[in-house]
């Protein structure tokens, strides 16, 4: 009896003396890279404002695409917010609602537009799924489905950073954290522009603008101005695991989500900080 206890005090672990506030010291035991959980699975992001909020014009010919791309891959199609958090937010500003009150309202809607894809999808076998089952059990749908539907937004909800007003941390962080966690093989951000511009090509001047085929994370995070996805997503693309480049594509162009499935650089692919392979 005695003997146990000793054994359970005791226990051989390289991390039991030491603080682990210390990077030097965890280096050694925590440095090395993490395996992939589901390493052929690919994660794609489905705009809120750029696809999601115009309706069947732009959701009718993607669903078409991605039912068309099921037989080659496994998915995990992750939806944004667009413009019903745009409106929950400026009324939730306007009462004085904190950060971590906005952020499960913006979700919420990214939820929607899940439910919305995942119903058109419901034939395919596709269905919704909620955060924590993506957590535990997205191996288990995936085996039974070649796609599921969840929300990209990560759920911060109270624990949002207060930095500003409006949630730092929205859908393609989100989709990004996940596809490195789960060591994904690839991330694709749909949009409604054929990738990446050094300014908005939308905005005031947007005629400037000059497309950028390819590009890395830390370039974009000298670049001022708007970009098409939360800045927060440039922060975390600089401690990648895994996740080596992400693209952003155009879904308002048939055909376009399955070139970059398929590899093809038909968007802006962005280096993230990740060692290669
Ligand atoms: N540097 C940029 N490059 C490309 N698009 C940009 C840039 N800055 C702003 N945008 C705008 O972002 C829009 C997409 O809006 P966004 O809020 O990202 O939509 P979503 O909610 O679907 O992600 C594009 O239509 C484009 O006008
Ligand atoms: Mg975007």
């Amino acid at each position: 009896m005695t003997h146990a206890a000793d054994s359970i005090k005791h226990v051989a672990s390289p991390l039991a003396r030491q603080t682990l506030l210390d990077g030097e010291l965890t280096r050694p035991v925590a440095g090395g890279r993490p395996i992939r959980l589901l390493p052929w699975l690919q994660v794609v992001k489905i705009g809120g404002r750029s696809i999601m909020d115009r309706g069947r014009d732009a959701i009718l010919p993607i669903v078409e695409e991605i039912r068309k791309l099921l037989p080659e891959h496994r998915l995990l199609l992750l939806t944004g917010a667009g413009v019903r958090a745009h409106h929950l937010y400026s009324v939730g500003l306007d009462l004085g609602l904190p950060v971590g009150s906005l952020a499960p309202l913006a979700a919420s809607e990214a939820g929607q537009n899940g439910h919305i894809l995942a119903s058109l999808l419901a034939p395919e076998g596709v269905s919704y799924v909620e955060h924590p089952t993506i957590a535990n059990q997205l191996a288990i749908h995936l085996s039974a489905a070649r796609a599921v539907v969840g929300s990209a937004f990560p759920p911060y909800h109270h624990h949002e950073f207060p930095t500003s007003r409006i949630p730092i941390h929205q859908a393609d962080t989100g989709a990004f954290l996940l596809a490195d966690a789960l060591g994904a093989a690839g991330l694709t951000i749909v949009e409604d522009v054929d990738g990446v511009y050094t300014s908005d090509p939308n905005g005031p001047g947007g005629e400037k603008a000059q497309f950028l085929r390819e590009t890395t994370a830390a370039h974009l995070a000298k670049q001022e101005g708007a970009l098409p996805f939360d800045r927060a997503l440039i922060e975390v693309m600089g401690t990648a695991r895994h996740l080596e480049h992400v693209q952003v594509v155009n879904g308002l162009v048939p055909g376009r989500l399955t070139a970059a499935l398929r590899g093809e650089h038909v968007g802006t692919i962005v280096h993230t900080s990740a060692p290669p392979a």
